[in-house]
């Protein structure tokens, strides 16, 4: 990898690249996370790489407000479309840009089908930031598929591996490992989430 793909591009060429809209996989997926989900409610979710919005509008049935974004500006689009009527704030921005939300401390934080994209500085800046971000008692979900994308400097378990170390070694607590046949799903907490 020489640098991160254009997203934006794959967006423009298809709005719906990975076909989380039709895909029994994704469908099955966004379930699990859901399933997985540790509490009943959230105040406030961060979904920092949201595509499509599909999870990120699953997300906001369990939570007061979702902060979502996404490095490619059509995606941002079609997610705000998607979330319209949703207490969901979509904004283009890119990791490890933080959200321009004083004050903003999710008690939810999803990564979903992104880390594996994020160069070494990136992922390590975002671990950083989730930390620093993150409510005193917060829970992270990350799910990534088992394989190992092309575009990608990692592959889905090489990513969940370095996540789930990285915020271990922060005082973070792994909760939830599930290693599905297609994708992996870790839940990390902090505090007394
Ligand atoms: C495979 S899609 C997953 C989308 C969504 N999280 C889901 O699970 O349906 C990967 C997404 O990560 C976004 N992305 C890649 N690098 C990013 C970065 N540095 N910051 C924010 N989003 C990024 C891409 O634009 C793309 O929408």
């Amino acid at each position: 990898m020489s640098g991160p793909p254009d997203f934006d591009a794959y967006y423009r060429a298809d709005p719906d690249p990975w076909d989380v809209g039709g895909s029994f996989y994704e469908q099955r997926k966004r379930g699990v996370v859901l399933a997985g989900l540790r509490r009943a409610r959230y105040a406030s979710a961060w979904d920092p790489a949201c595509g499509t919005g599909h999870l990120t509008a699953d997300l906001a049935a369990r939570c007061d407000r979702v902060v979502a974004s996404d490095a490619s500006a059509t995606a941002a689009a079609l997610a705000a479309e998607r979330c319209s009527g949703l207490p969901v704030a979509v904004g283009h921005r890119a990791l490890p840009d933080p959200p321009d939300e004083d004050g903003f401390a999710p008690d939810l934080v999803l990564l979903s089908e992104v880390f594996y994209y994020l160069s070494d500085p990136v992922r390590a800046a975002t671990v950083a930031l989730v930390d620093r971000l993150a409510a005193p008692a917060a829970e992270l979900v990350a799910v990534h598929w088992d394989g190992a994308p092309d575009d990608a400097w990692l592959s889905g378990r090489g990513a969940q591996t370095e996540l789930v170390a990285q915020l271990v070694a922060r005082g973070w607590t792994q909760r939830i490992h599930h290693d599905d046949e297609e994708f992996l799903l870790d839940t990390v907490t902090r505090g007394a989430a």
